[in-house]
């Protein structure tokens, strides 16, 4: 698994992957400077879950409420910032989304009652009770990580995010959002998924000449590197279709 945490301090993301490929995302993603944020990094031991991520992320959280995304979980959207920014309203409680899928046995699924109010999210069921899946992205209270270390292995073995979530439904307070049509969720956990999201993002990149989640542009844009910073970002890349698209957007183009 690897997943990013953001907590209250300011962009600092925590990076949750098995000790096994740390090294490779390390080098990757190095410690986030260059794109003026902070990256940590947690190790995960094995894949026991998505609730784990709060138990091995307590000290980094401290207290702290947190978005969680998980790494295999693609969006895509206009108005994305400002959803996201509507659900980081730092109220006791948690918000996550559910989003209308052709195969939601595949997911977290949203079981609503009588009056269209959510009642359940089940991990997976055999017989889905709606087509709402609950995407891979969940903005929970500080007491994520309290919440966490009641949540018990399921049937699989793992320590599942729809327990830790159904606790704060038990509790009434988990909103579930819709991302309503206009939004892609995509995610890449099979082959097929991969093509699927890896084509919709070349042909949107294709069609618009624009990067699609490029870090050194929204970095850039969001003022949290230099102009100057930017353009060494731009040479690294040199000659490659990358370096070019940043040199244009250092020309104005
Ligand atoms: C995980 C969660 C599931 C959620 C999905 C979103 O599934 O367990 O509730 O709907 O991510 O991508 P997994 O990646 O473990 O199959």
């Amino acid at each position: 698994m690897t997943s990013g945490l953001r907590n209250e301090r300011g962009i600092e993301i925590a990076i949750m992957t098995t000790p096994q490929d740390q090294a490779q995302f390390k080098s990757a993603l190095g410690d986030g400077s260059q794109w003026g944020i902070r990256l940590d990094w947690i190790e995960q031991p094995s894949p026991d879950g998505l609730a784990q991520a709060y138990l091995l992320a307590e000290d980094f959280l401290a207290g702290a409420p947190s978005a969680m995304i998980l790494g295999d979980n693609l969006f895509f959207g206009h108005g994305l910032p400002e959803l996201m920014k509507e659900a980081d309203h730092g109220k006791a409680g948690g918000t996550v989304f559910g989003y209308h899928v052709s195969d939601p046995q595949r997911y977290g699924v949203v079981g609503f009652d009588a009056e269209g109010r959510v009642r359940e999210i089940i991990e997976k069921p055999e017989v889905p009770p709606s087509n709402y899946a609950v995407t891979g992205l969940y903005f929970l209270d500080g007491t994520a990580p309290a919440r966490a270390k009641s949540v018990t292995p399921s049937a699989r073995g793992e320590l599942e995010i729809t327990s830790l979530l159904q606790s704060y439904l038990d509790d009434g307070q988990l909103d579930v959002c819709q991302m309503g049509r206009g939004y892609a969720w995509l995610d890449t956990g099979t082959h097929a998924s991969l093509l699927d999201a890896s084509e919709f993002v070349y042909t949107l990149q294709k069609r618009q000449g624009l990067q699609t989640g490029s870090p050194d542009e929204i970095a850039y844009h969001k003022g949290w590197i230099l102009a100057a910073e930017f353009a060494a970002r731009a040479q690294l890349f040199g000659k490659n279709e990358y370096g070019q698209y940043l040199q244009a957007l250092i020309k104005g183009g």
